[in-house]
């Protein structure tokens, strides 16, 4: 069975007032335009990003990302941005450090095409990913190299036009995954089987790396963006997990 489980999103303006933490059973995922942050960071800089080389872009996306992404945790920790320690996992999965923060705010991020999302969540893992649908050359071939066969076969089965949506879809329900689990893609991409439902919310069909059930929330906030969020599946009669999108600005 799969269900469309599109996340949807409100506005919020810039300053960031403090902030409730997520419910129990509730993802809040945050998303924003790095250049249009940036320019908050960078004011004198009339024309913001526009006209930056690419590696000073990619430098002041990076930059952004993270500046918001500390105030934002900070909004939930009552504290300012620069007081939120973050520590770096193994494989590079960051998270707060439990041990000036308690272990109750999980999160997680990813940026593609200029934009950032952040999940986040209390007491439960949360995994995102986003990507820019962009026209890949061949979709087909990435499947066959990353997927495994029967996943790649449903790629091929789809119309030449949608196969860079179905692979994109796919992409992003294994990497939320396994960014929720915290480890790496590499040697797990294959081993993660999702359905192949391009535009509703999917399941993970089987999950050998973790061995757990996992809800995934379909994201497709602006053009086109399109990404997952990953939670625990909760067990029944809980209620189902719900993501709240928040779309933060620098002005309305
Ligand atoms: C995690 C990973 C899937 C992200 O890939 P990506 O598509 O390039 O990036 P995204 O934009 O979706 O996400 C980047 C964010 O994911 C988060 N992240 C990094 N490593 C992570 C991990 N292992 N688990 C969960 N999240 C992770 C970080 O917040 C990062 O943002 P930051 O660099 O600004 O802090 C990829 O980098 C990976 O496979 N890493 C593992 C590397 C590894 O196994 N190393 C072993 C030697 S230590």
């Amino acid at each position: 069975m799969t269900e469309d489980h599109t996340v949807e999103f409100e506005t919020y303006q810039l300053p960031l007032a403090e902030h409730n933490r997520p419910a129990a059973g509730e993802v809040h995922l945050w998303l924003w335009s790095l250049d249009d942050l940036a320019q908050r960071l960078m004011p004198a800089a009339h024309d913001g990003t526009a006209n930056l080389p690419i590696s000073v872009l990619t430098r002041t996306r990076r930059m952004t990302g993270r500046f918001f992404t500390r105030m934002i945790l900070g909004a939930y920790l009552r504290l300012p941005g620069k007081a939120v320690h973050i520590i770096r996992r193994r494989r590079g999965r960051p998270e707060l450090d439990r041990n000036r923060h308690g272990d109750r705010i999980r999160f997680n991020t990813s940026n593609s095409g200029g934009w950032q999302a952040l999940a986040v969540a209390s007491d439960m893992p949360v995994g995102v990913d986003i990507e820019m649908l962009r026209s890949r050359r061949d979709p087909l071939a990435v499947a066959r190299r990353y997927f495994s066969a029967g996943e790649a076969d449903a790629v091929q089965g789809a119309s030449s036009k949608e196969q860079n949506r179905v692979f994109t879809a796919m992409w992003t329900r294994k990497e939320a995954v396994l960014k929720a689990i915290g480890c790496g893609l590499a040697g797990n991409i294959d081993r993660l089987r999702v359905s192949a439902e391009p535009n509703a919310s999917g399941q993970v069909l089987s999950d050998p790396v973790s061995g757990q059930k996992w809800a995934l929330h379909r994201i497709a906030p602006v053009g086109s963006l399109v990404g997952t969020v990953a939670v625990p599946q909760p067990e029944v009669p809980q209620p189902e997990v719900r993501v709240r999108g928040i779309r933060l600005t620098s002005r309305a």
